[in-house]
């Protein structure tokens, strides 16, 4: 068995971060959301993995390589232009031979691992198996209606009219069925290869695309809330441990976790939490659910259910909540008059400001 990983695509919903990075890269408890996709593909026994490229290729590379730190081998397929996930299978053909794979989209992120339902699928082999769980706002995913006996009667791409609330998971099961299916199937509105079409194909072939309703955790990290929530929840089983220092002016309460050569000094940390390596948290107080990466400086301010990427400073500036930070920037107190915000922002920046 193989897995084909989706790392392309341009992550609309999550710039301006994804103006300067690939998506599957922004950190979920300072580790790229990719990574937890990939260690749940080896765990299952899948090492042998090709992870489909767009525009980001070079920065998903850096981060993957070759695959051994995963215990992995690695496969880059270069999609030149971001025109569906039905496309991808198409320009994998090569990679995947004739063998059944596991198709993982690089933004979805599941709890719980795959292991189970990759042993159920090897066993049985139907023609695809799908993975479906109950959303609340179905018009953003693909949707699948069941029949009574529980088999797939249809399956849609964003419906304007939902016929259930059961959506499509990121993660699919295949046999070489598919690749009939998707050199079958023309663009949908949106102008993309839809693999919903080309599993709705199969079932009007009288294939078997088996559905397997999920009630764990699962979230397309595709938007800022979901992925403030997702790295809430990861950091609820965070292992505690100070390897930099904490000096006796500060506390530590509940999970948290303070990295290499980071200095917490007169600050108060409450946990989960994460303070990366060689970051300095000053007369500062960081909150519940938030994650601070590495080369930061957080100076008399506070942070709390936050997520804050490398080498960013946050100075005098108070309190600061559900907010995500990219890299290098800097939030600070402005030191004169006027009494005026000064903003320097990239392009689909997003500010709220108190007033
Ligand atoms: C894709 C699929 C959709 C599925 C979703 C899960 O949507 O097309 O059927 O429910 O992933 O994350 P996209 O991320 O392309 O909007």
């Amino acid at each position: 068995m193989k897995a084909l990983v989706l790392a392309g695509g341009t992550g609309s919903r999550l710039r301006p971060l994804t103006h300067t990075g690939a998506k599957q890269l922004v950190p979920v408890a300072n580790k790229p959301i990719l990574f937890y996709g990939i260690e749940s593909l080896v765990e299952a026994g899948i090492t042998d993995i090709g992870v489909i490229v767009g525009e980001t290729e070079e920065e998903i590379h850096a981060a993957l390589g070759d695959g051994a730190r995963f215990g992995a081998a690695i496969t880059y397929i270069r999609q030149q232009q971001p025109l569906g996930l039905a496309h991808a299978v198409l320009v994998a053909r090569e990679f995947l031979g004739d063998d059944d794979f596991v198709m993982y989209l690089g933004d979805n992120f599941l709890v719980g691992g795959i292991s189970a339902l990759v042993a159920r699928f090897a066993e049985e082999r139907p023609d695809a198996g799908i993975l479906l769980t109950r959303v609340a706002r179905p018009r953003e995913f693909g949707i699948a209606e069941l029949g009574p006996d529980g088999g797939v009667l249809r399956l849609e791409e964003k419906p304007e009219e939902p016929r259930s609330d059961l959506a499509l998971i990121g993660v699919y099961l295949f046999t070489p069925a598919v690749h009939e299916a998707v050199r079958a199937i023309g663009p949908s509105k949106r102008g993309e290869l839809e693999i919903t079409d080309a599993l709705q194909w199969l079932i009007d072939q009288g294939r078997t695309v088996r559905p397997t309703v999920v009630s764990g955790y699962w979230k397309d990290t595709g938007n800022v809330d979901d992925l403030l929530e997702v790295n809430r929840s990861v950091l609820e089983s965070v292992e505690s441990g100070v390897e930099g220092a904490v000096d006796a002016a500060s506390e530590i309460i509940g999970r948290v976790h303070i990295g290499e050569g980071a200095r917490v000094v007169r600050s108060r940390i409450v946990g989960p939490a994460l303070v990366g390596a060689h970051t300095t948290v000053t007369d500062s107080y960081v909150g519940p659910s938030t994650s601070i990466a590495g080369h930061c400086a957080i100076d008399n301010s506070e942070v709390e259910f936050s997520i804050v990427l490398d080498g960013s400073r946050i100075e005098g500036v108070g309190r600061i909540e559900a907010s995500v930070i990219g890299r290098n920037v800097q939030v600070r107190r402005a030191g004169r008059t006027p009494r005026a915000h000064r903003l320097v922002l990239g392009d689909h920046s997003r500010v709220q400001i108190v007033p």
